[in-house]
């Protein structure tokens, strides 16, 4: 089976689930974030603070084309690495893209007291998530897979994703 790539906004599961999609599969679980953090020794805040967000877009760019070679894996992905569509076709080439969404009242919910993301440090969170998920939205349909996560439980999500996939493949090589 191919890889799994999770994309999707910041907030809806991607670390958990892809955590449970990796026992379930006996994949090994990469997440793109922890190891920019790892290569550079710096978070990702202080990556966007002292380096600025494009600066932030070509490391993760790099990070991706790398991982893109790898087999038998699943690949958590930040949610804005949708942006470079170059980041899709190099993880596409091995890998099935599923997209997680949710509804920005439910991302607010689950990130309003976490200070891990820069992109939300602002006066006014909800509305900057609502922004962003207007500008994205485009982006996250290139998904081979898209999953609504509203009110499921990250096994629930888990269990989708894997029916879903079972059928692409099947639609892909019918016997
Ligand atoms: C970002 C999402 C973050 C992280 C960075 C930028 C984004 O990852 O890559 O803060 O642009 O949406 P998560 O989606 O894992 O929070």
């Amino acid at each position: 089976m191919k890889n799994l790539v999770l994309t999707g906004f910041m907030g809806t599961g991607k670390s958990e689930v892809g955590r449970i999609l990796s026992e379930k599969l006996l994949y090994t679980l990469i997440d793109s974030d922890s190891m920019i953090e790892k290569e550079q020794n710096m978070s990702i805040t202080d990556i966007f603070r002292l380096h600025g967000e494009e600066a932030f877009r070509d490391i993760e760019s790099d990070v991706i084309s790398r991982l893109s070679k790898l087999e038998n894996v699943v690949i958590s992905t930040g949610g804005g690495a949708v942006l470079r569509e170059s980041n899709l076709d190099t993880l596409r080439e091995k890998g099935l893209i599923v997209c997680l969404t949710a509804e920005a009242e439910t991302i607010f919910k689950r990130v309003e007291n976490n200070q891990d993301r820069p992109l939300l440090q602002v006066d006014n969170p909800l509305q900057k998530i609502r922004e962003l998920l207007l500008i994205r939205e485009p982006y996250y349909k290139n998904a081979d897979i898209i999953i609504n996560t509203e009110g499921k439980s990250p096994e629930d999500i888990a269990f989708e994703i894997l029916r879903e996939v079972k059928q692409n493949e099947f639609s892909q090589n019918p016997i």
